[in-house]
C-alpha cells in the first residue's frame, strides 16, 4: 500500500553571517531530492529551509563590518535564498528567524516550557564558543596547537558569566534516553551511539538566555533577557507551520536534514523542548556528512572556498545536483573536485544516459518519421523492459526511500547500461534495410525504457528529466512512480498521435575549465 501521510522535511536553517559554501549547497539538495522524491511518491510535502539570524555569532561579525545586524541578515539572507532557487530547491517556504511570525512562535515555545515548571533564572559560568554558539563542559574541551583551550569541535572558547535563565534539561534525560534508542530516530546509526553515550554521561541544566547582546528573541516578561539562539532556532520548524496556532497536518516533521556537527541540538536539546511544550518530537533526524575539497575542509585561510553557484554555471545545475547524489555515501563524508564531477557526468550522464536518449530518439524522427505504433515485443525486448522497470519502479524508491541516494542512483545506472546493452547487440541501424519492423520494435522497446529512466531520476536531475520527459511526450500526470506499474501509457501515447521530434542533447560533454587540469 502506498504511504499517503503528509511529509514535512526541513533543512537546517544557515547563519548568514557570510556567503553560502558548497556544504550549504549540498544539504539543501539533498532535502530537494527527498522533497521530489516523496512528492513522486503521491505523498503530500512541506519543505522548509531558510536562515538562522539571531545570535552572538551573527552581532559580532556585523560590528566587524560596522553595520547592524539587521542590515548584514539582509543582506546574506538574500544569498541563500538565490542559491536555493538557482539549483532548484523546491522550497515552500523560506524561513528567516527576523520575522515576527517568528518572534511570536519562540516566545510562545518559551512561555510553555515555563508553565511546565521547566525554566529556572540562575547564573552561568562556563566556557562557550561563539563559532558554534555551543556551551561546552570543561571536560568536553581539547587543546589547541598553542595550549590553548578548544571547543570538541575545534572552534575557540570563551568564559563566560552571566546571569541566565536555565531549562532543565536533566529531568529529561530517561525519556531522552529511550527516544534516542527508539529505531530510526536518528541516523546513521553511528551518532545514534554517540549521543546515547552523551546522555548516559548524565545531561545537565542548560542555559537558554543571555544577557550581555540584545540581538535576539526577547524573553517573555524578562528585561535585558534575549534568548539562547538555538531555542529560537530550532523553533523555526514550528513558525513556517503557524505555530502557536494550529500547525496543520505537517507536525511532527518527518525528517529534519542536518549536518552531522549539529546532532546534539536536534536529538537532545529540541525533543525536550518540544516534551516540555508538551507537543510530539520529530520522526526522525539524519546528520549526513561533511564534503571535503580534495579531502580537504573548506576554509578561507586555505583559500579553497568554492562557491556553489559557480560550481553550477560551470558543469550545470543537474550535473552537480547527479555528482553530489551519486559520489558521496549519504551519512558518511565525501570528497569533490571539478575533475572528479567531469569524469563522473561524462561517463554517466553524457556518454551513457545522454547518449541513448539523443541516439534513440533521433533514429526514431529520423527513420520513422518520428512516428510511434504498436508492435509486436520479442524476447529480447521485454526482458530488458522487465529489468529497467524493476530498477525504476522498484529498486532506485527503495533506495531512496532509505536515504541511499547513491545506491539508487547506481541501480538506475544499471538500467542504463543494461539499455546501452540492447542496443549493441540488436544494433537498430544495420536493421534499418533488413527488416524496418525490427528496427521500429527496437527503437520503440528503448523509448519506453527511457521513459522509465527519466522517470525514475526526477528528483535528482528535474531538469534535464523534466525536459526529456517533454520530449517524450508523457502527459504531465503521468510522471509519478505509480505511473511505472501503468501498462496503457505507450498504447495512449500511439493513440494520441504525438510525433518524436529531432532531440536537442541533454548533457553536453563537459571539460574543465583553463587552468583546472
Ligand atoms: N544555524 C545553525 C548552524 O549553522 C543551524 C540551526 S538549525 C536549527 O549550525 F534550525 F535547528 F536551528
Amino acid at each position: 500500500m502506498a504511504d499517503t501521510t503528509p511529509f514535512y522535511i526541513t533543512t537546517a536553517i544557515s547563519y548568514p553571517n557570510g556567503r553560502p559554501h558548497i556544504g550549504h549547497a549540498y544539504e539543501a539538495i539533498a532535502a530537494d531530492v527527498i522533497a521530489r522524491f516523496q512528492r513522486l511518491q503521491g505523498r503530500r510535502v512541506r519543505f522548509q529551509t531558510g536562515t538562522d539570524e539571531h545570535g552572538l555569532k551573527m552581532a559580532r561579525k556585523a560590528e566587524e563590518q560596522g553595520r547592524t545586524p539587521a542590515d548584514l541578515a539582509d543582506e546574506m539572507s538574500s544569498y541563500f535564498q538565490e542559491m536555493c532557487d538557482a539549483l532548484n530547491v523546491s522550497y515552500d517556504r523560506f524561513i528567516r528567524t527576523s520575522e515576527a511570525p517568528h518572534h511570536r512562535a519562540s516566545q510562545a515555545i518559551w512561555q510553555a516550557m515555563e508553565n511546565a515548571g521547566d525554566l529556572y533564572l540562575d547564573r552561568y559560568e562556563g566556557w562557550y564558543s561563539v563559532r558554534d554558539e555551543a556551551y561546552y563542559d570543561e571536560s568536553e574541551l581539547v587543546e589547541g596547537g598553542a595550549g590553548e583551550k578548544l571547543s570538541p569541535q575545534g572552534t575557540p572558547v570563551e568564559w563566560t558569566v552571566e546571569e541566565s535563565w536555565f531549562f532543565r534539561l536533566s529531568k529529561y534525560q530517561d525519556q531522552l534516553l529511550e527516544l534516542l534508542k527508539t529505531p530510526g530516530f536518528l541516523e546513521p546509526a553511528s551518532r545514534r551511539n554517540e549521543m546515547i553515550a552523551f546522555a548516559e554521561q548524565g545531561l545537565r541544566d542548560l542555559s537558554v538566555s543571555r544577557t550581555s547582546f540584545d540581538w535576539g528573541v526577547k524573553v517573555p516578561g524578562s528585561d535585558g533577557h534575549v534568548m539562547y539562539v538555538w531555542v529560537d532556532a530550532l523553533t523555526n520548524y514550528l513558525t513556517g507551520l503557524g505555530y502557536p496556532d494550529d500547525m496543520g497536518e505537517f507536525w511532527p516533521a518527518s525528517l529534519h536534514l542536518i549536518g552531522k556537527d549539529i546532532v546534539r541540538f536536534h536529538t537532545i536539546y529540541w525533543p525536550a523542548f518540544l516534551m516540555s511544550a508538551n507537543l510530539p518530537v520529530p520522526q526522525k533526524v539524519f546528520g549526513h556528512g561533511f564534503l571535503l575539497n580534495r579531502g580537504q575542509k573548506e576554509s578561507k585561510s586555505l583559500g579553497n572556498v568554492t562557491d556553489p553557484l559557480e560550481l553550477a554555471e560551470t558543469f550545470g545545475v543537474d550535473a552537480l545536483r547527479y555528482f553530489l547524489m551519486r559520489e558521496v555515501a549519504f551519512g558518511q563524508d565525501g570528497s569533490y573536485s571539478p575533475e572528479a564531477i567531469v569524469l563522473r557526468a561524462n561517463a554517466e550522464l553524457a556518454n551513457s544516459f545522454g547518449n541513448l536518449a539523443q541516439r534513440t530518439l533521433s533514429m526514431i524522427s529520423k527513420n520513422m518519421d518520428g512516428k510511434l505504433e504498436t508492435f509486436e515485443q520479442a524476447d529480447a525486448d521485454m526482458t530488458l523492459l522487465g529489468a529497467v522497470n524493476d530498477l525504476c519502479a522498484n529498486h532506485l524508491p527503495l533506495c531512496f526511500g532509505n536515504l541511499s541516494f547513491s545506491v539508487g542512483i547506481e541501480e538506475w545506472m544499471r538500467a542504463v547500461h543494461a539499455c546501452n546493452q540492447y542496443v549493441d547487440e540488436q544494433a537498430p541501424w544495420g536493421l534499418k534495410k533488413t527488416d524496418p519492423d525490427r528496427m521500429k520494435a527496437v527503437l520503440q522497446t528503448l523509448f519506453m525504457a527511457l521513459r522509465d529512466l527519466a522517470i525514475a531520476i526526477q528528483p535528482v536531475v528535474p531538469e534535464k528529466a523534466t525536459a526529456l520527459l517533454d520530449q517524450l511526450g508523457i502527459p504531465e500526470s503521468e510522471r509519478t512512480y505509480a505511473a511505472l506499474s501503468d501498462d496503457g501509457w505507450f498504447h495512449r501515447l500511439v493513440a494520441s498521435g504525438f510525433t518524436v521530434a529531432p532531440p536537442t542533447p541533454l548533457f553536453p560533454r563537459l571539460e574543465l575549465p583553463a587552468g583546472e587540469a
